[in-house]
C-alpha cells in the first residue's frame, strides 16, 4: 500500500552533459518500473537540463538541498525551494548527513527546510541517522528520535503526507558497509513508532521510510523484503545508469 521510492543522490558529481547523458540512458532502463517512484538528484546546475529532458518520463528530479528561507532575498549562495520547483524538481533531499557533518546543519534548519519544501509543493526526503560512535555507545535510537522530533517540529498530519524519511546510518554511507536488512528494519520500525506517537497510527502507516547507505544491486532485494523499508536513497551506485536501473528493478525476475 506504500508505493516504494528509489532515489539516486548524485552528490557533487557530473557536469551538465554527463548528467543529461546518464538521465537519458536511465530512461528506457526504468520505463517499465511501475512498482515504484524513480527519482534522481543532480547538482543544482544540471537540474533544469535534466528535468527538461525527462519530461513525460516516469523519472522525477530532486534537489539535494534547499534554503531554509521561503522569501527570496539577500541569501548569497542559497537556492529557494520554489526555485528548485521552477527548475523542474519535484522532490528535495534535506538534512543529509554530509550537510549535518560538514556544513553544520542543525535539526532546526532541517525543520525550516522541510517547511519551505512543503510550501513550494516539493516532497522533502528528510534524512536521519546515527554515527558509528553513537551506535557503539547505544545511542542510535535516541539520536534518530532527536532528529525526527527536531526536523518534523510543528508539522501537521497533512504535512506528513508530503514527507518521505530516509534512514541513513552515517557509518554505512559510502563505506561499502551496509546495515543488515534486520538492523535497518529495526530502526525503520522504531521511526514508524515515533511518527505514530506524534502524528497517529494511520499517518505513520502511510509514511514512506527509505534506507540509505551502500545500497547496491546485490543488497536491494533483501532490504526491500523488510516490512518497514519502503525504498532506498542511493549514492555511489546511482551514478551509473545500468547499476541504478538494476536497483530500481529490484523486483525483476
Ligand atoms: P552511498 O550514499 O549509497 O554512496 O552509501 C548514500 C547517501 O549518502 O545517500
Amino acid at each position: 500500500m506504500r508505493r516504494p521510492v528509489i532515489a539516486g543522490n548524485w552528490k557533487m558529481h557530473k557536469f551538465i552533459a554527463d548528467s543529461v547523458a546518464t538521465a537519458l540512458a536511465l530512461k528506457p532502463l526504468v520505463a517499465n518500473a511501475n512498482h515504484c517512484e524513480v527519482v534522481i538528484a543532480p547538482v543544482f546546475t544540471a537540474i533544469k537540463s535534466v528535468a527538461d529532458r525527462l519530461e513525460g518520463s516516469n523519472i522525477r528530479v530532486a534537489g539535494q538541498d534547499c534554503a531554509p528561507e521561503q522569501k527570496h532575498g539577500a541569501h548569497t549562495g542559497e537556492v529557494a525551494a520554489d526555485m528548485l520547483r521552477d527548475a523542474g524538481a519535484s522532490y528535495v533531499i534535506v538534512g543529509h548527513s554530509e550537510r549535518r557533518q560538514f556544513y553544520a546543519e542543525t535539526d532546526s534548519m532541517v525543520n525550516r527546510k522541510v517547511q519551505a519544501a512543503i510550501a513550494a509543493e516539493l516532497t522533502p526526503i528528510v534524512c536521519v541517522g546515527e554515527t558509528l560512535a553513537q551506535r557503539d555507545a547505544g545511542l542510535a535510537e535516541r539520536v534518530v528520535k532527536g532528529q525526527i522530533d527536531g526536523g518534523l517540529r510543528e508539522l501537521t498530519v497533512s504535512d506528513l503526507e508530503r514527507i518521505i524519511i530516509a534512514y541513513e546510518p552515517v557509518w554505512a554511507i559510502g563505506t561499502g558497509r551496509t546495515a543488515t536488512p534486520e538492523q535497518a528494519q529495526q530502526m525503520h520500525a522504531f521511526v514508524r513508532r515515533i511518527v505514530a506517537e506524534k502524528f497517529g497510527e494511520e499517518a505513520s502507516q502511510r509514511l514512506r521510510i527509505l534506507y540509505g547507505g551502500s545500497v547496491k544491486p546485490e543488497n536491494i532485494a533483501g532490504l526491500m523484503a523488510q516490512p518497514d523499508i519502503d525504498g532506498a536513497l542511493v549514492g555511489g551506485a546511482s551514478l551509473e545508469a545500468e547499476t541504478f536501473a538494476k536497483i530500481v528493478n529490484y523486483n525483476a525476475t
